[in-house]
């Protein structure tokens, strides 16, 4: 049976509408239901739907899991959204902006809580495997994030050191998310490894356009306020690759900009993205991203599964590579 994507989005978003939540206090609850509500992509649990299908048609049995890896994903942004003093998300205001940060850190805590509760609907059988994982993943999750906080600090950051620090806070939990869905379908262990690296990379060209989307996407469409990597001083791919060309004048503006503390927001996003652009790094970047994208796709040929199974995947992923929000 061959899959339809706007039903599989259909029916995650309606698992997710439905998710239960006990009645008080309502503050601690009413965000969740906010941030849950706005949206987004749901790359994950389609993902998790997705990497499933590739061996089984079972996939309405994976919804609730499917589920908790797009609640968890939930619960790091709402603190994410703290951490980075971030104002929009989804084009709405963030929690800890329409409440308070303390608002935002507890129900972002329930969240996490709830994302496990949903996990122990899989099949007996798959349990203790897939709390296992979904831990070191959880854990790799908080380990790039405070990585992400130290390196707004450091003048600059090695390349391989961002991309450790990307793998961590984001493609970990997409390789999870793929290798969810490979093992609740009974996957072999070849192949729900494969999954799992295959998802590693596309996570590592993910956040690389995200980082790209940050600079030089459209605020409307991608709903997040853009330039706040550059307010931040957040050690992005592009960023390192700027530090790393910038020669002469070009350096001297960009060091200037990265020293000032009290400085007119517009104005340091303009200049950036000036020396950005004096350097090709959004093509340096497009590059990169391909790259990554292109070694996930390498493992998905790999991977032991019908073709047409396989290509459902791929033409999803592909649209993560154009995507604009
Ligand atoms: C945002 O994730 C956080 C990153 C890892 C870049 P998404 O871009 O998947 O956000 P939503 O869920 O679609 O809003
Ligand atoms: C977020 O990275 C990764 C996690 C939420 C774990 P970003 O900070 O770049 O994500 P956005 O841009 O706020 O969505
Ligand atoms: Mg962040
Ligand atoms: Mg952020
Ligand atoms: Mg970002």
């Amino acid at each position: 049976m061959m899959m339809n994507l706007k039903e599989v989005l259909n029916q995650v978003n309606q698992t997710i509408v439905e998710l239960p939540y006990r009645p008080n206090p309502v503050e601690l609850y009413e965000p969740i239901r906010y941030l849950m509500a706005l949206g987004g992509k749901r790359l994950r649990p389609i993902l998790t739907i997705l990497g499933g299908h590739l061996f089984a048609d079972t996939w309405q049995n994976w919804l609730k899991p499917a589920a908790a890896v797009e609640v968890f994903h939930n619960f790091t942004l709402m603190h994410d959204d703290i951490m980075d003093n971030a104002p929009l998300r989804r084009g709405k205001p963030t929690v800890h902006e329409k409440w308070n940060n303390n608002i935002a850190i507890l129900s972002g805590d329930v969240m996490l809580v709830q994302a496990y509760d949903l996990m122990l609907s899989v099949e007996d059988k798959y349990i203790r495997k897939v709390l296992t994982k979904f831990n070191v993943c959880a854990a790799e999750v908080c380990e790039g994030q405070q990585l992400d906080m130290n390196f707004e600090q450091l003048p600059t950051v090695s390349e391989a050191d961002y991309l450790e620090m990307i793998r961590r806070k984001t493609a970990v939990l997409l390789g999870f998310a793929l290798e969810l869905g490979g093992i609740i379908a009974n996957g072999s262990l070849k192949n729900t490894e494969l999954l799992r690296q295959f998802g590693e990379n596309i996570g590592i060209g993910f956040q690389l356009k995200d980082d790209l989307l940050d600079v030089y996407g459209d605020a409307e469409k991608f709903g997040k306020q853009v330039g706040g990597d550059i307010i931040a001083n957040k050690k992005t791919y592009l960023l390192i690759e700027a530090l790393a060309r910038a020669q002469g004048a070009t350096k001297q503006t960009l060091d200037y900009w990265l020293q000032q503390k009290d400085f007119d927001k517009t104005e340091k996003i303009k200049a950036i993205i000036g020396v950005y652009n004096h350097l090709k790094i959004k093509e340096l970047t497009e590059n990169k991203i391909n790259y990554y994208f292109n070694l996930g796709f390498e493992q998905l040929e790999q991977i032991e599964a019908e073709e047409m199974r396989k290509s459902v995947l791929r033409q999803f992923i592909q649209q993560l590579i154009e995507r604009e929000s």
